[in-house]
């Protein structure tokens, strides 16, 4: 390690124990560790000329100069190298001062300018007035907090056509905005754009202005940022602002050191579908399981089979005057996550959560007709094995006219109905099966499951699904094994599931 990157790790880690949890939370703040830092840099492709280098919300330097470390140990051929930092917390800005003036003994001609500013405020003035920079390299690790959609965050991403949910994503489009043709960008940051409705804009600016070129998958959840407490799932990302998409590499290490280290090139219709309207962002899992490549059906979505999903209509606290412990004959059962055990109903349950709710004029618009059909829990526990558990409610299980689905439940129906009882069957063996559940995983680093997730997911024809049903109906114990095997035997032909 070089001097100043063992320096400037050192006082990562005193930052992370010596700053108040209010502090690093108010200004999204969790440095970098000095290998990640060195592997985001090792991303760039070697570059010549004059470099204009960007790190938004910067700290105390440590990209800018893992950066720098690598072009002074590669030697690069570059005429003249300027640096623009940001970072709005005055407290910062000694270390990052020093460790830039630092990196002034390597270079004949490096400049830096420290900006103690709003990062978004300050470009998309610039921006809107077209005195933007042209950066050729930005190296970040954005601050992660919600926008709310009349917050100034939200209108200067305006400015240059961005419409966005967080500070991560506002910052890597405004550092998009600001890139030269053919400049690079990487970044670290949570995966949670990959998916789900209000990071879809984002997902369209991103491959409407760059190339995915690589993304950095780690294995393990929290260990890049051990030290701190952050929980949410990162993934590094090298985009290429104005050049064509060709394969994307994936890369994988088990944690933050970067042993094992291993990479795949993939199409990138494997990254993102091309039929798919949401533009989702795949990420293939490194432990491919066989299953991954063993269905050689034709893949459907759940709108061509005609059916859809949704999420309970019932919120408790909103009905809460009409919501019972006990059911009566005045009551519509309510059907909770903690009603579905092993794949199938257990109703009324002895528990704190209610088990029913009073039929009136207020209540009725959220039941349905007692019929067949699919649920999955919209949050599965960290330590459940799969993200995707489906469970089935039969029109036998329960004597009611109607039912009421609770909000933290997604439900398949048919028209706000039961489904077709083999069809509900095939639903059944298809959505708990391993393949479906690694489907889910490429675009998804939450435990939280949403119906729109469940809606993007391929599926075999309703004809297919069918017969999944018919052979399900022959089985009363219901299991893991069960469901993979009845699948693979109906709807693997042989290899490839090529049309996904
Ligand atoms: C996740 S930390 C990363 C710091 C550093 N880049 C690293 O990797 O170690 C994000 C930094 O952004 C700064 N920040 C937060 N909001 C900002 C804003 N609106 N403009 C500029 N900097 C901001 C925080 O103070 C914090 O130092």
């Amino acid at each position: 390690m070089f001097a100043v990157a063992e320096k400037i790790e050192a006082e990562r880690k005193i930052h992370a124990v010596e700053t108040s949890e209010i502090h690093k939370k108010n200004f999204g703040q969790y440095f970098t560790p000095y290998a990640i830092a060195e592997f985001m840099a090792s991303l760039f492709p070697v570059a010549d000329g004059n470099l204009n280098i960007l790190d938004p919300g910067a700290g105390i330097g440590i990209l800018s100069c893992a950066l720098l470390n690598r072009i002074k140990k590669e030697n690069w051929n570059n005429s003249s190298i300027k640096l623009s930092a940001y970072d709005i917390d005055t407290e910062v800005l000694g270390k990052l001062t020093q460790n830039l003036i630092e990196q002034k003994k390597n270079f004949t001609d490096f400049d830096f300018k420290i900006y103690n500013a709003d990062f978004l405020e300050k470009t998309s003035f610039e921006y809107s007035f077209g005195k933007n920079e042209e950066f050729t390299h930005v190296i970040m690790n954005p601050p992660y907090k919600k926008i709310l959609s009349k917050s100034s965050a939200r209108e200067f991403c305006r400015c240059f056509g961005l419409e966005t949910v967080n500070l991560y994503s506002a910052f890597v489009g405004a550092a998009i905005a600001q890139l030269k043709e053919k400049g690079c960008l990487v970044a670290i940051i949570p995966r949670s754009f990959c998916n789900g409705l209000y990071y879809k804009p984002f997902r369209e600016f991103i491959l409407k202005n760059c190339s995915i070129k690589q993304i950095h998958l780690f294995e393990s959840r929290k260990d890049a940022f051990k030290d701190e407490s952050v929980l949410q799932e990162n993934i590094i990302i090298l985009l290429q602002k104005g050049t064509a998409q060709r394969d994307v590499k994936i890369s994988y290490s088990k944690g933050a050191n970067f042993e094992n280290l291993t990479e795949k090139y993939y199409d990138f219709k494997k990254i993102v579908n091309p039929l798919d309207k949401e533009k989702y962002i795949n990420i293939p899992l490194s432990s491919c399981l066989p299953s991954e490549d063993f269905f050689n059906c034709q893949f459907v979505s759940l709108k061509e089979i005609g059916i859809s999903v949704s999420t309970g209509a019932v919120v408790d606290f909103r009905a809460k005057s009409f919501i019972r412990k006990n059911p009566d004959e005045n009551t519509v059962p309510l059907l909770y996550p903690m009603h579905f055990k092993n794949y199938r109903i257990d109703w009324p349950k002895e528990s704190k959560k209610p088990n029913a709710i009073v039929f009136a004029d207020e209540t009725k618009s959220m039941f349905v007709p007692a019929g067949n059909y699919v649920v999955v829990k919209r949050f599965s526990t960290k330590e459940e094995k799969k993200r995707i558990v489906a469970s089935l409610i039969t029109a036998d299980d329960i004597a009611a006219s109607s039912l009421a689905f609770e909000n933290h439940l997604n439900v398949f129906h048919f028209e706000k109905k039961g489904l077709q009882k083999e069809l509900a069957l095939g639903l059944i063996v298809w959505l708990n099966t391993t393949f479906l559940d690694n489907q889910f995983r490429k675009f998804s680093g939450h435990t939280q499951v949403n119906a729109t997730d469940l809606r993007n997911l391929p599926f075999p024809s309703k004809e297919k699904l069918i017969e999944l049903g018919k052979k399900l109906e022959k089985y009363d114990g219901w299991n893991q094994e069960l469901f993979d095997s009845i699948a693979k035997e109906r709807l693997d032909e042989k290899s490839a599931a090529a049309n996904f």
